[in-house]
């Protein structure tokens, strides 16, 4: 199913094979790779080839729904939801460092927290940060989430434990912008 939300200055669409090169490029930046605990590390061009292959499946069968976010025709980054169980979804984002700084992961998690609530109807939505990754707690607290707790978690590209804060946001706590 494809599916696009535009927003202010950014479009949100579905991966599609070609987008494998940019991808690669954007997560072979440590400081980009270390804050995602799950991504395979080092990123190949093979396992970002393999991660947009399954998206389309993933996403027929409801179990994540995954957004590349172009700003004028240029790839920046990711946006999406997985982890999906029981009305519950997982936030995530990660977006090329030259992107940073001008409010653009705000507004394409902003779009994505609309998508999860309304179309896919989710009453809750979960995400979490490595405590040395305050931005992405700002965007998060932004967006109505409270940090729910904090443990300690293996990531795989530190190949280290790192601290962990957990958040969640209820609909009807949401924020509406
Ligand atoms: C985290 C990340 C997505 C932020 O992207 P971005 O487009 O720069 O984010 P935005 O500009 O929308 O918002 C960042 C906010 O954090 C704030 N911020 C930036 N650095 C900060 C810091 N050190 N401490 C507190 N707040 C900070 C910014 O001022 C901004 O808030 P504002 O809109 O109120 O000014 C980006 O840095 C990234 O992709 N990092 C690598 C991957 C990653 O960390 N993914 C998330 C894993 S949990």
């Amino acid at each position: 199913m494809e599916r696009i939300l535009d927003t202010a200055r950014l479009q949100l669409r579905q991966f599609t094979a070609s987008d494998a090169e940019r991808m690669h490029e954007i997560k072979s930046n440590w400081n980009v790779i270390r804050m995602l605990r799950l991504a395979p590390y080092p990123s190949t061009l093979d396992n970002c080839r393999e991660w947009i292959a399954q998206i389309s499946g993933e996403w027929e069968r409801g179990e994540a729904y995954r957004f590349a976010v172009v700003h004028k025709n240029t790839m920046i980054g990711c946006t999406d939801i997985d982890e999906l169980r029981e009305g519950r979804g997982e936030l995530g984002y990660w977006f090329d460092q030259m992107s940073w700084g001008r409010g653009f992961a705000s507004e394409a998690a902003e779009a994505v927290v609309a998508f999860a609530f309304d179309e896919l109807g989710l009453t809750l939505i979960e995400s979490g940060h490595a405590s040395d990754n305050p931005a992405s707690g700002h965007i998060l607290e932004k967006l109505g989430f409270r940090r729910i707790g904090e443990s300690t978690i293996w990531s795989n590209p530190r190949g280290a434990e790192i601290e962990q804060y957990s958040y969640a946001l209820h609909r009807e706590k949401w924020d509406r912008q």
